[in-house]
């Protein structure tokens, strides 16, 4: 276990919020393979007020994800002191607030990367839900809307003024969506700057890379999105054999079913992709797994492969 300020954390290495992806099931298979913290899908304050039964199927995690954050969005500061209070309850280790999704829906209600270019709102919105709850709560932001609105030092400064106790910072712009390349001169910056830890996150493929981030630009800790789909190992640095990434989807397909029932054989499609990439005729197993109906099936595929 490691400290990162008052948070303690796995490892340096932490499987960054991938919606659609990094549910219950795979933040499990995340930590099994020594990723440092998990969090969860970003999950709508309004939603959690409300609380109904898709948005509990958002906050769900078992006791193996520890350490977990689960991540909120919004824009009403008392709305998501409210969520963050009903998160509070159900026992998660860290509370984490979405600075920094730009799709188009969040941000044209004034959630995610807008609050960017608003940093008393973002003040607002932590410190209220930092008055409100006793964990530790974090942010996690992009450097600005756009290259003539870099706003990570003004965001960083209301962050920290409101009582945040650790920044991940996405090294790109809304503009950038996830196109050109994440800014690590600029996450180096903050985290000369910041009196709090700063997690840099932003295109690490693999366990080396992620090392020679955390060197390069002081953070004491990195997340990992896209390349640890398919790809656990990106945090404990093996190379594993056909035979182990075979039996590791088998592993994830069954806590799936665990998770969501018969739904869970669907839900599994595009992890397959991702895990089979790069094998040997991946194309052919490709189309044979996405259309396979039951375990039996996705198992028979498999085992011809090893
Ligand atoms: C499909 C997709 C969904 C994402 N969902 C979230 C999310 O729910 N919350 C969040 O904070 N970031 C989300 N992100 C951003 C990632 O956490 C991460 O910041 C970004 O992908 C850059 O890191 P990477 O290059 O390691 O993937 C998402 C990214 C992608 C591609």
């Amino acid at each position: 276990m490691m400290q990162l300020g008052k948070i303690t954390v796995a490892g340096p290495l932490m499987l960054a919020p991938i919606a659609g992806f990094t549910d219950s099931p795979y933040r499990r298979i995340a930590l099994r393979h020594g990723a440092g913290l998990a969090v969860t899908e970003l999950v709508s304050a309004e939603g959690i007020v409300r609380m109904n039964r898709k948005t509990a199927e958002l906050l769900r995690f078992h006791e193996e994800e520890r350490p977990i954050a689960i991540q909120i969005f919004g824009n009403r500061p008392e709305v998501m002191a409210d969520a963050a209070a009903v998160v509070e309850g159900l026992g998660p280790d860290l509370i984490d607030i979405n600075m920094g999704c730009p799709a188009r829906r969040i941000c044209n209600a004034g959630s995610g990367a807008a609050l960017l270019l608003e940093p008393k709102k973002m003040f607002a919105i932590a410190s209220a839900i930092t008055a409100r709850v006793r964990l530790p709560v974090t942010a996690k932001i992009r450097i600005g809307w756009d290259h003539e609105n870099l706003t990570y030092r003004d965001a960083v400064k209301a962050l920290e003024e409101a009582g945040v106790a650790c920044i991940f910072v996405h090294g790109r712009t809304r503009a950038q969506q996830y196109g050109g390349a994440a800014d690590w001169d600029v996450i180096r910056e903050i985290v000369g700057r910041a009196s709090v830890p700063v997690v840099g996150n932003g295109d690490i493929t693999t366990h080396g890379e992620a090392l020679d981030r955390m060197e390069q630009s002081g953070c004491r800790a990195v997340m990992i999105g896209r390349g640890a789909l398919g790809n656990p190992w990106i945090f404990s640095g093996e190379a594993p054999a056909i035979a182990e990434v075979v039996a590791l989807v088998k592993e994830h397909l069954d806590l799936m079913i665990e998770f969501c029932g018969e739904r869970g054989i669907i839900l599994m499609r595009k992890h397959f992709v991702r895990y089979i990439h790069a094998f040997p005729g991946a194309r052919t197993l490709r189309k044979e797994l996405v259309t396979a109906a039951t375990r039996e099936e996705i198992h028979r595929i498999l085992d011809s492969i090893v």
